[in-house]
């Protein structure tokens, strides 16, 4: 297995890109499945996830070729398998993603249900109450989703929580159904706009994509188009707050700071002093940090993928801060490992109040989930000494060569076998 290995001590400091943002580019693939004609995607993050996911969509008949840069074209002319097995989905939750586009197009699916998360129980009730009511027959057997369609129908559907893949799930299955669908209390998350641009390019009727509220005016088949995938959003603040906790500089190009208001608003209130125009944030730290509260919510509000990097943060800050997380039940597993970096963390219900010290100490911590696996990066940039971070399979998931952009920032950060 994997391990990175970490010097800490050094402030972060010049120049780097910004991947295609992963929870964007995901849905974005499955949006092939809605089309016989070929979906050329620009900007597809090198990550585990999107291999996945196009594996996953392979042997469901779908056709990938890859042009190299990040640039990929899929054409499902033909659905041959449309299955998603148990194997797969348990390596990635996202794929209940093709669950909508297979009924819109194939009018069958067959999706293993994901079960189980190290975060949250995460269930997928609302993507199917959702197809339900678009008039999807649907049973749970054997641990899989069945569902069979003669032909969608457009609904007026409520979701009891706001639900980001629910929302891209419904919002590509109406596309093809028949009549208006009107999802309401949406989510407004920006990989949702991407999407209904690309949905939107190939042929689709949405509208208010971005609000609570999308309309979407079912037609009758959509044609192949090119979109380019947006920027990630967690890569761009996970690195903006790997600079902040070091004390760094760091110019991040290919990225766009509107997308994160409530995380720059955040990193200002630390100390940073943040500059941006439409492609490039800047930021630079001159002083010790100041303790931060967060509270995670929907988008706009504080992202729940950024509260483990803004925790390593307040481990060093000045101060104490009250970190409530309010989306996943499960989120805080970091805290454990962090503390065995020496941090002062006391967790209570779905709250850590985290008080900052002067230095965390190097050591041997455990990876275990995406965004945990970020924070132990951050935290391993600060600390003094050595840090070796296990199962760093979680970390290639979501951060494209991350080891690589840090070491372009001066972080001494290497990977082992
Ligand atoms: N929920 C339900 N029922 C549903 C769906 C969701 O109760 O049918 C609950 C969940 O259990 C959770 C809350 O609703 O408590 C919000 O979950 P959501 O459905 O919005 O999460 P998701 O769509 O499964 C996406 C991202 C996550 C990100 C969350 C929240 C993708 C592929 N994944 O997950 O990203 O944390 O939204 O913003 O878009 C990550 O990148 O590290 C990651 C976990």
């Amino acid at each position: 297995m994997q391990k990175l290995i970490i010097q800490g001590g050094l402030p972060l400091h010049g120049e780097i890109s910004i991947s295609g943002a992963k929870n964007a580019a995901l849905p974005l693939l499955c949006a092939a499945l809605l089309t016989e004609e070929p979906l050329k995607i620009s900007n597809v993050p090198a990550l585990q996830d999107i291999i996945t996911m196009v594996s996953l969509l392979k042997q469901m008949g779908v056709h990938e070729t890859e042009h190299g840069n990040g640039e990929m074209v899929l054409s499902a002319a033909a659905l041959t398998h449309p299955v998603a097995p148990y194997e797969m989905v348990k390596t990635m939750r996202a794929a209940i993603l093709v669950l909508g586009p297979l009924l819109a197009r194939a009018g069958e699916a067959e999706i293993s249900l994901p079960g189980g998360c190290a975060i949250g129980l995460r269930p997928v009730d609302q993507h199917i109450k959702g197809l339900q009511a678009m008039g999807a027959e649907i049973a749970i057997r054997h641990g899989y989703i069945h569902a069979v369609t003669k032909k969608l129908r457009g609904a007026r559907i409520v979701f009891d929580i706001v639900t980001v893949t629910g929302t891209e799930n419904l919002m590509m299955a109406a596309t093809l159904a028949e009549g208006t669908t009107i999802l309401e209390n949406a989510a407004r998350e920006p990989e949702i706009i991407d999407l209904a641009n690309c949905l939107n390019a190939m042929g689709a009727k949405i509208h208010g994509a971005g609000t609570d509220i999308i309309t979407i005016e079912g037609v009758s088949s959509l044609h192949g188009a090119e979109h380019t995938v947006m920027p990630d959003r967690i890569e761009t603040g996970t690195f903006l707050v790997a600079a902040t906790a070091t004390g760094g500089e760091i110019h991040l190009k290919n990225t766009d700071a509107q997308l994160l208001d409530a995380v720059l608003d955040k990193l200002t209130e630390a100390g940073a002093r943040i500059d941006s125009a439409t492609n490039w944030i800047k930021l630079r730290m001159r002083t010790k940090p100041k303790s931060v509260n967060i509270r995670t919510a929907p988008y706009p509000a504080f992202p729940t993928d950024m509260q483990a990097q803004f925790m390593s943060l307040n481990c060093i800050a000045d101060g104490t801060a009250i970190m409530t997380e309010t989306i996943f039940e499960n989120r805080l597993m970091h805290v454990q490992e962090l503390k065995r970096m020496n941090a002062n963390i006391e967790v209570e219900g779905n709250a850590a109040i985290v008080t900052g010290i002067a230095q965390l100490d190097g050591a041997n911590v455990m990876a275990t989930d995406l965004r945990a696996s970020a924070s132990l990066v951050i935290a391993g940039l600060v600390a003094q000494g050595e840090t070796v971070i296990d199962r760093i399979y979680h970390l290639d998931r979501g951060y494209e060569n991350i080891e690589g952009k840090l070491s372009a920032l001066g972080a001494q950060i290497q990977r082992i076998q």
